[in-house]
């Protein structure tokens, strides 16, 4: 059997009984997204004998590029990118059925050619191929190339048949409410919802996906998750870099639009929603939506329910490294948050009272994404008085990245005559149980596009109700411009005003 379905986390969500014939097309085939991620997931598809007999991919650009050279850009971003080395056997497999069709993305000629060369390759081999178009391409071009998808005839290619065209889209899905909507209804022209893959690569980490399998295969969590054993939930996605060369996309994004709007809310999700019925992409996504839907709407400004800031100079690894304002490509006044945190009140039954603490940022103290579900505190009567107040309260965190895994936080006995008492850690790491070659996040997505599963994938009204939530608070940032925006220093675990966020109600940031 196939490593990655021996993993026993694969097995117990999987439906994975095998894709159908499948072309694969990439628009924006020579980008990075594309090289880090796509061609190696594909690759190790392949190794794990997860792609039908009939695969065939196709690169779309406007840049020119001879098959022979596509295919030697492959190998080598898999040579680069793989968690497995290039084996030439494996590769020579994807490698035969590898082409490259150069167009612009809002010429429909361009994709008429497209056609003709998908039906060629049908007509080559003798039966129909479902095709799945991934659109990696910068936002800006995500509506024509929908709009040409419509026109050519591509979107609707063996529509009504059990395999029809499929659409992957990457983020962001929109920067606010207004062009979420506006994405979703140029979408629903021209594909139904159940052809459209929108990404938050997120879900496919194995971690997440273990969070579903920790809530619903164990009977021990389930009659505590809740505001009666629950005091509060931290969601933590917390990186070390800084912008890099990337000011310029930033400076349009921020930490609220990049990171909080998408990954932590679908952390959020998947840890506050009801049990689903099945695992069923219908029945997951509504259970989904019903708790975003349950989120208080935010209070923007003094006393409020958000935080913003952006880093100074500071250190980073022994290193020193310079403030956001001073970074390339940045503008000195700019208003731009590296760093925002959240609190949300969820108002339905399971959840009232709980708060949410949700934070992002770049340039923090470590590179870490986690979420760490706090208990409510032991009564300790029966300990000593200094240990009485030192019970800690029992914590399970998931770390999402990076070292996989779990671990609950216990009050154990410290060896000795006397009792004392102190926290002590159980710990469940994924590379120590199941070897560290786990399967890449975009490689299960890939695959479940591919098979016609969207569990692991954002829902229309999934994206809309999160942007309905943030959208009142970007603007109420964007008005305010610089006022309100705080700073913490490179290498810390963020500002005094997040810190105060929580202080409110007698909570504290980990520093995981
Ligand atoms: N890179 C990542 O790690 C990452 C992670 C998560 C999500 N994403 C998302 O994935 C998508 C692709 O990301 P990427 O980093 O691969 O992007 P990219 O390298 O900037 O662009 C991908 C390709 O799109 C075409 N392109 C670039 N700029 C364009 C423009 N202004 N107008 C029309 N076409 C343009 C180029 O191909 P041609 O010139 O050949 O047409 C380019 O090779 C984006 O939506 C991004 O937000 C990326």
């Amino acid at each position: 059997m196939a490593e990655s379905l021996r993993h026993p986390f694969l097995q117990g969500l999987s439906k994975h009984r095998g894709a159908p014939p499948t072309a694969v097309v990439i628009f924006g085939a020579s980008g990075d997204l594309t090289a880090r991620k796509l061609i190696p997931a594909v690759y190790n598809l392949s190794y794990d004998n997860l792609l039908p007999a009939d695969f065939y991919l196709v690169g779309y650009g406007r840049k020119p590029i001879p098959d022979d050279e596509f295919r030697k850009l492959a190998g080598d971003a898999i040579k680069e990118f793989s968690r497995r080395e290039l084996n030439e056997g494996v590769w020579s497999r994807v490698a035969a059925n590898t082409t490259y069709v150069a167009g612009g993305y809002d010429d429909p000629e361009a994709f008429k050619r497209l056609a003709e060369h998908i039906d060629q390759i049908e007509k080559r081999i003798g039966r129909d191929l479902q095709v799945l178009f991934y659109i990696s391409t910068p936002p800006s071009v995500f509506a024509p190339i929908l709009q040409n998808l419509g026109r050519s005839g591509l979107a609707g290619k063996h529509l009504g048949q059990a395999h029809h065209a499929k659409v992957v889209i990457e983020k962001p899905f929109g920067k606010d409410l207004k062009t979420a909507q506006e994405l979703n209804t140029t979408i629903r022209s021209v594909f139904s919802e159940h052809q459209v893959y929108r990404i938050d690569h997120y879900l496919g980490k194995e971690t997440v996906q273990d969070l579903l399998v920790q809530r619903f295969a164990n009977s021990i969590f389930e009659p505590l998750w809740n505001r009666n054993f629950i005091d509060s939930v931290q969601i933590t996605v917390a990186e070390e870099v800084g912008v890099g060369t990337r000011g310029g996309y930033y400076e349009q994004s921020g930490a609220l639009r990049d990171m909080i709007q998408n990954h932590t809310m679908q952390l959020l999700a998947l840890t506050a929603m009801e049990p689903p019925v099945s695992l069923d992409a219908e029945a997951m996504r509504d259970e989904k939506v019903k708790v975003l839907k349950a989120i208080q709407p935010l209070r923007v400004g003094e006393g409020g329910d958000v935080a913003r800031a952006q880093y100074s100079a500071g250190m980073i690894g022994g290193k020193n490294v310079q403030g956001y304002l001073q970074e390339e490509g940045i503008n000195p006044q700019s208003a731009t948050e590296t760093y925002a945190a959240i609190r949300l009140s969820i108002n339905n039954w399971r959840w009232q009272g709980v708060p949410f603490y949700l934070r992002s940022g770049k340039r923090m103290a470590r590179r870490v994404s986690e979420i760490a579900i706090q208990f409510k505190r032991p009564p300790g009567t029966l300990f000593a008085e200094g240990d009485r107040f030192h019970l800690a309260a029992n914590t399970l965190a998931f770390q999402i990245q990076p070292d996989e895994g779990l671990n609950l936080v216990l009050n154990g006995k410290v060896p000795g005559l006397e009792t004392r008492t102190q926290p002590v850690k159980m710990n469940f790491r994924y590379s120590t149980t199941f070897g560290s070659n786990t399967p890449e996040a975009y490689e299960r997505l890939v695959l479940d596009a591919m098979i016609g599963d969207g569990t692991l994938f954002i829902r229309g009204d999934e994206a809309e109700t999160s942007w309905a939530l943030y959208t009142p608070v970007l603007e109420a940032w964007a008005a305010a411009g610089r006022q309100g925006m705080d700073a913490y220093p490179a290498g810390s675990w963020g500002p005094a005003s997040a810190d105060q966020l929580l202080a409110a109600s007698k909570h504290e940031w980990r520093h995981p």
